[in-house]
């Protein structure tokens, strides 16, 4: 007997499922308030798509094998190299800056721990074929306003800025070979997750000297614009490589956003793509992973299909998220109510009770009656049950003189009247909260 799902998949009941399109709802009313349109993809492609691009852990966690002709392929672990192809393959049809966003299912074959499993869903909200920092800033603002619509505030959770570049101009200045800015980035990117001891052993093993290391540790310490150009000074860069990212911050200040992000210097994302501005949304106390990340990859699109589009975009998990929701207490109900419960007295009353659900089922309501006889008793208790609000009763007398009796759940009464006024009192009644 195979009584469980495998480890790191879920089983959505239906309040897991509510839950999922509670949030799901709030994706998408959000993604299109900005003007993004949704798509989709294959869950399975062709293994190479992820090998040559991806990079970092990803691909160590893919779930690949050889379908039955052969193909090595695997299953999604990500959109985004999806939607560069398919962007690339309609690169001439495509209006300019492209707007899309997505919820697939992704699998990544990882250690399970708290906010980490085999498959999560994920909002990918990606802004195509345009450099402005103000792309970045649009599609940051999406991931903040998705929080916001669920109810969280700058209480809860921070956006953690930085850029690629800038942190390549710092790092390099700190003395690490070009060649070995992975090595770096590696580094930062672990930062909360492994002691400053072993990131420096690490690094030093990979060629670079002990005191570079140390100050790529400090270079990811660096946190607030002011401390960054502090730092930015002190090197050869050039004196606009940090314009992108000032500019983007700007423009998220003038929504009136800027309390909820924060420039943070060990923010460098593991996937190899990022080009620019790259950014995660952490809860405030840090107590959970990350709940979104995304960045520029201004090059993906060139590689994965010949064709040269900026492009800038973020995924954000269902799993961490729903963790955050729930700890908070913003999940409050997760039990799908029925709103009418339709009540035979005798079997004799069925017929005229079939007739009254259905026509409230066209009004939009969400009705249900008893499926075989059944006492009054046990009806009444089902209703219950169910969480009706309204109960509409026929027995005889009701059909003899064309009365329904409607019961008002949470008030405890009961009114007599015209059946061709039923519907008008039940909807009436329903709308009171
Ligand atoms: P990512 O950082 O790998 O980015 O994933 C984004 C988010 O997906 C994470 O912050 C986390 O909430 C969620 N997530 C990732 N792996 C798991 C897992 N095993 N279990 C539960 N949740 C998970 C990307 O995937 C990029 N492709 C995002 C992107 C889109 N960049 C540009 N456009």
């Amino acid at each position: 007997m195979q009584s469980r799902a495998l480890p790191g998949f879920r089983d959505f009941y239906p309040a897991e499922t509510t839950l999922r399109n509670h949030i799901f709802a709030a994706w998408r009313a959000v993604a299109r308030r900005y003007g993004f349109e949704e798509y989709d993809g294959p869950p399975l492609e062709p293994l190479k798509l992820y090998t040559d691009k991806s990079g970092g852990e990803i691909v160590e966690q893919l779930y690949n094998f050889k379908d039955k002709g052969g193909r090595e392929i695997s299953l999604r672990p990500e959109m985004t190299p999806t939607l560069a192809r398919m962007v690339a393959a309609r690169a001439q049809g495509l209006k300019k800056p492209i707007r899309w966003f997505s919820i697939p299912q992704l699998f990544r074959y990882e250690r399970q721990q708290r906010g980490r499993l085999r498959e999560h869903f994920q909002l990918n909200v990606d802004l195509i074929g345009e450099v402005s920092p103000l792309a970045d800033a649009e599609v940051i603002a999406v991931s903040i306003d998705v929080l916001r619509e669920l109810g969280l505030t700058e209480e809860d959770f921070k956006v953690r800025l930085s850029d690629r570049s800038v942190m390549k101009a710092l790092v390099v200045g700190s003395g690490v070979p070009e060649k070995l800015l992975g090595e770096a980035f590696a580094a930062c990117d672990r930062i909360d997750r492994e002691s400053g001891d072993v990131l420096v052993e690490r690094m030093t093993a990979a060629g670079i000297s002990q005191e570079a290391a140390a100050a790529v540790l400090d270079i990811a310490g660096i946190r607030g614009s002011d401390a960054l150009l502090e730092a930015l000074a002190a090197t050869d860069a050039h004196a606009d490589v940090s314009d992108q990212l000032l500019h983007c911050l700007e423009a998220l200040k003038s929504m009136g956003l800027g309390g909820f992000v924060e420039i943070d210097c060990s923010i460098v994302r593991g996937l190899a793509y990022y080009t620019g501005i790259v950014f995660e949304l952490f809860d405030t106390g840090r107590s959970l992973r990350a709940i979104c990340g995304g960045g520029r990859y201004d090059d993906l699109t060139r590689d994965i299909g010949g064709v040269d589009f900026p492009a800038v975009g973020f995924g954000m998990g269902d799993v961490v998220l729903a963790e955050l929701l729930k700890e908070r207490g913003l999940i409050t109900d997760t039990t799908q109510r029925t709103s009418v419960f339709a009540l035979a007295v005798t079997p004799a009353d069925v017929p005229e009770i079939l007739k009254l659900a259905h026509e409230l089922r066209d009004e939009g309501l969400t009705v249900e009656y008893a499926l075989k006889e059944q006492s009054v008793g046990k009806q009444m208790k089902v209703a219950a049950g169910r969480n009706a609000q309204v109960v509409v009763i026929i027995g005889e007398a009701e059909r003899e003189e064309s009365m329904v009796v409607v019961r008002d759940m949470p008030a405890g009464t009961e009114s007599r009247i015209a059946r061709e006024l039923v519907i008008k009192q039940v909807t009436g009644l329903l709308s009171r909260d």
